[in-house]
């Protein structure tokens, strides 16, 4: 059992690897970005104001998305958690390791995804993903087998995401440098950090992250 944290920018493949995981080792996909995406149709005015902030490429406040994550995570389970998304700020990684600590848990890896800021908008421009079971498809290389059509569930509600255009995109980006990325250095310096090119095939990708899991 391990618990791991998917780190990197809008389109570098988290949610991607975060659902073979769930598929292959039984773990359990925590994102942020999905609970907010849930809470956004939920009719009322905390899903209103992140619907806002969202759709403009904006984070969402600390105390939201701690909030969030403190309800979903309960004891141990599974293969052990994925954060997907989450931590994004400092201050969200602080009260990720007080609320692991607080169930007995620990952190076993951090992987950082390494991609081109070039690549990330092609990723994101192309994306659509099932409605129903979240699983993520792309355009040009990773297209339903049959259009419209999602090959997990067979559910015909496959979607693009409001804040998947190229201006939402910059702004993404932005608030990943300037508030995300000083995660790096903060795992890093913990001991905490392993780094896979996301640039490579889904499954070199995979075949990285499997070796870091296997050495936790
Ligand atoms: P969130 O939903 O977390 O989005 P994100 O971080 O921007 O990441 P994405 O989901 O866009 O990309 P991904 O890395 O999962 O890539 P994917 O696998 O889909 O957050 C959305 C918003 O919610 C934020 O902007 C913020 O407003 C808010 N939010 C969320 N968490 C928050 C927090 N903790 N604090 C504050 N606010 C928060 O892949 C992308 C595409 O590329 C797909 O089409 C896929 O098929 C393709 N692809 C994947 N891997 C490869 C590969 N190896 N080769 C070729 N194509 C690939």
């Amino acid at each position: 059992m391990a618990n791991i944290i998917l780190l990197g920018p809008p389109g570098a493949g988290k949610g991607t690897q975060a659902k073979r995981l769930v598929d292959e080792r039984a773990m359990v996909q925590l994102s942020t970005g999905d609970m907010l995406r849930e809470a956004k149709t939920s009719g009322t005015e905390m899903g209103r104001r992140v619907a806002e902030v969202m759709d403009k490429g904006q984070l969402v406040t600390d105390e939201i998305v701690i909030g969030l994550i403190e309800e979903k995570l309960t004891g141990a389970q599974g293969g052990g958690f994925i954060f997907d998304g989450f931590p994004r700020t400092l201050p969200q990684a602080d009260a990720l390791s007080a609320l692991l600590a607080r169930k007995g848990q620990a952190l076993d890896a951090v992987i950082e995804m390494q991609v081109d800021d070039d690549a990330l908008v092609a990723r994101i421009t192309g994306r659509y993903t099932c409605g129903n079971c979240g699983e993520v498809y792309h355009d040009q290389t990773r297209p339903s087998k049959v259009a419209g059509t999602c090959d997990a569930c067979g559910s015909h509600d496959l979607r693009r995401r409001a804040d998947d255009n190229e201006l939402a995109l910059k702004t993404r980006l932005m608030e990943y440098y300037k508030k995300t990325s000083p995660l790096i250095g903060y795992y890093y310096a913990k001991g905490e950090l392993s780094t896979v090119n996301g640039l490579a095939e889904m499954d070199a990708v995979a075949a990285e992250i499997a070796k870091v899991l296997d050495k936790t």
